[in-house]
């Protein structure tokens, strides 16, 4: 478990698949998170009682995803994971989603992933961090950049959306930039939020 001041990363359980099928059939989710692509969602109970039997199994070596808890009421709230962690060039790619709407905009989304970020940095010898968004997801792309992820390129046009085309905006962040933001925020007396400790099975 990784603990915050607003929130908690854990493992994921069997039961979160019931959140998860509200919030993957939440339209403005759907929207948000994954530009309407119908692969996120809408699902079905049967569709995602196959994909979460995967998801369970998960190598927390290579990949994983964790449930994201308010800590006030103990409520799941949304989700983290990382993928494709490769232990050679030092990079996985990262993601995030608040599922509970009443919970954006409020610092739950950017606390719970400089959780993951820092629980990735600390855990494994990682050199860089990746994740993405598309050019309409502007508050996911402030809580990024807020995180020290810089804007590193985009896919122009790569995303369609309701006949729209949009960027598929690509974000990474290096270690050293990490540790440099550790030391400012140590430096103007910002307690470091994370306590973490072993999170694959809690
Ligand atoms: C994108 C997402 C992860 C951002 O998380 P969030 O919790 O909504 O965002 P945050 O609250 O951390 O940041 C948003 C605003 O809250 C403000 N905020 C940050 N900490 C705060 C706090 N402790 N108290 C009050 N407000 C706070 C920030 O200033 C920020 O405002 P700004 O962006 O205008 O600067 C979340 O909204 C989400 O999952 N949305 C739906 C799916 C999605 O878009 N996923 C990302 C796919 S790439």
């Amino acid at each position: 478990m990784i603990e915050g001041k607003a929130v908690r990363l854990r493992a994921l359980r069997a039961e979160d698949a019931e959140h998860q099928l509200r919030w993957r059939n939440d339209p403005e989710v759907i929207r948000l998170a994954a530009a309407g692509d119908p692969r996120f969602g809408p699902t079905t109970v049967e569709a995602l009682a196959d994909r979460f039997g995967r998801i369970l199994r998960l190598d927390p070596r290579e990949s994983a995803v964790l449930t994201v808890e308010e800590l006030a009421g103990g409520r799941p709230i949304g989700m983290v994971d990382y993928r494709d962690l490769d232990p050679y060039e030092g990079v996985a790619e990262v993601g995030i989603f608040i599922g509970e709407r009443e919970f954006w905009d409020h610092g739950y989304g950017s606390e719970a992933l400089g959780l993951l970020v820092d629980h990735l940095f600390g855990a494994f010898p990682l050199h860089r961090l990746e994740l993405d968004t598309w050019s309409g997801n502007t508050r996911a792309a402030r809580a990024f950049t807020r995180l020290g992820f810089q804007e590193e390129g985009c896919r122009r046009d790569a995303v369609l959306l309701a006949g729209t085309r949009y960027d598929r905006l690509l974000f990474g962040l290096l270690r050293r930039e990490w540790e440099a933001r550790r030391r400012r925020l140590a430096a103007d007396g910002v307690p470091h939020a994370t306590r973490a400790h072993d999170v694959p099975g809690d």
